[in-house]
């Protein structure tokens, strides 16, 4: 009768590690976009990309050129630090090429639009204006249904 190799397990211990590392680095290898960057470990291609796509929000700037009575009404109020498109949205699906293409939201009968912003949470500067539940409640006696533009205006909202 023969003997068993007293190594064999340790060689086929051995196979089992080498087979794993060369499957992982055959996926390794086709998986691995081509452009990666081993410096600082990020696809470059993906620069080019990015730069490549439509610019959506635009920034105050770029309503100032058709609205500049706006731009320049909302900078002495208490919302000048706003962005527009925070409530009108994105410039892009207002304006293409320097015409206006659709219209830019408005929400007019909001409640949720100035509670997004004055809600109470614990995260907010204790100095901001902000609500909770209570506070609306007693807020000028607001009645259920109520919206917040019934008595403020959004660009100017002191009233
Ligand atoms: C807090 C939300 C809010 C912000 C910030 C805001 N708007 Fe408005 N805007 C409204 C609402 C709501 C209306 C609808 C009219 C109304 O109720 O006064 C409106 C109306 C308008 C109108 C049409 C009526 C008009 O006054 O000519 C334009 C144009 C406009 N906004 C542009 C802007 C621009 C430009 C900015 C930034 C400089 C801006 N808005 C910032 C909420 C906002
Ligand atoms: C290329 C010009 C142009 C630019 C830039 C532009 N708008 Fe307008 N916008 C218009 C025109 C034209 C109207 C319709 C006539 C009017 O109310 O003056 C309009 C109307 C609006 C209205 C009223 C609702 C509507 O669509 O009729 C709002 C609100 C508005 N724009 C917000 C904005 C905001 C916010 C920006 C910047 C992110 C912006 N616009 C940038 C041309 C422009
Ligand atoms: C994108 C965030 C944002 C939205 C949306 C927003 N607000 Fe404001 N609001 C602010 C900021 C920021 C201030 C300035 C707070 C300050 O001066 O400390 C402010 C100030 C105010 C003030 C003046 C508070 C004071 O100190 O006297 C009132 C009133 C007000 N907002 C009401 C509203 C109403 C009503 C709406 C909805 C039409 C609304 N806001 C929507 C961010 C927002
Ligand atoms: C019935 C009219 C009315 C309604 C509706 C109303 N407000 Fe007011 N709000 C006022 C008046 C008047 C003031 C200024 C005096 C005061 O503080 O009571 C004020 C003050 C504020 C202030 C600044 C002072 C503060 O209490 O911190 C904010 C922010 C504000 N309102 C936001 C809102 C929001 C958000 C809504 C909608 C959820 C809303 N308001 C609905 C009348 C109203």
């Amino acid at each position: 009768m023969t003997q068993p190799n007293p190594k064999s397990h340790l060689i086929r211990l051995a196979a089992v590690i080498v087979g794993g590392i060369v499957i992982f680095l055959i996926i390794k290898a086709v998986v691995t976009p081509a452009s990666w960057n081993y410096k600082d470990w990020y696809r470059s291609d993906s620069l080019a990309l990015n730069a490549s796509y439509e610019t959506a929000y635009g920034g105050n700037d770029s309503c100032a050129t058709c609205h500049q009575e706006v731009n320049e009404e909302l900078a002495e109020f208490k919302h000048k630090s706003l962005s527009c498109e925070s409530c009108h949205g994105a410039l892009a699906d207002h304006v293409k090429d320097g015409e206006k293409i659709a219209d830019a939201k408005v929400d007019d009968q909001s409640t949720w639009q100035c509670l997004n912003c004055h809600a109470a949470r614990v995260n907010k500067p204790v100095n901001f204006p902000q609500f909770d539940k209570k506070k609306i409640e007693e807020h000028r006696e607001m009645e259920d249904g109520m919206i917040c533009t019934a008595c403020h205006t959004p660009h100017d909202p002191v009233p």
